[in-house]
């Protein structure tokens, strides 16, 4: 089924600080069913391969080296209209706008630190779930 699937990154900051078990309690308790996970500590290359179409933007290098300072978790998630329902859950992409309850405003800090990445559409969820996770990987 289309549109039931959406790829999540807990970033560096949000593992560092100890946030993992809460957002994940977060995620599963809005409806949400992991169908692939992983912890794992990116490489410059694969950072800056999956962010490669913000490779123009002023933040790119910042954003690569955020997303190598530390272990992130990421996982592929499932559940009807899950791209839309997500971004939802997490808020929006600066903290500071994020709606009250929402992810990073509960857990994020700043527009590079913002704790949690989300798909924008299906069509890159696809993309950014093969791109982490084989077919052994997913369930
Ligand atoms: P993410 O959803 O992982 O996708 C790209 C990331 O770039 C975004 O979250 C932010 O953490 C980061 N970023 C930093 N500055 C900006 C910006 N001005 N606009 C959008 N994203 C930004």
């Amino acid at each position: 089924m289309s549109g039931n699937i959406t790829f999540t990154m807990i970033k560096p900051d949000a593992v560092g600080n100890g946030y993992t078990g809460k957002i994940l309690d977060l995620i599963i308790s809005n409806g949400f069913k992991i169908r692939g996970m992983k912890f794992i500590h990116l490489s410059e290359a694969k950072a800056g391969e999956f962010y490669a179409v913000h490779s123009e933007r002023p933040f790119y290098k910042d954003l690569v080296s955020f997303m190598t300072s530390g272990p992130i978790v990421a996982a592929i998630l499932e559940k009807d209209n899950a791209v839309a329902d997500f971004r939802t859950l997490i808020g929006a992409t600066n903290p500071a706008e994020a709606a009250p309850g929402t992810i990073r405003n509960l857990y994020a800090k700043s527009i590079d630190a913002n704790a949690v990445h989300g798909s924008d559409s299906d069509e890159n969820a696809a993309i950014e779930a093969s791109f982490f996770f084989s077919a052994f990987e997913r369930f």
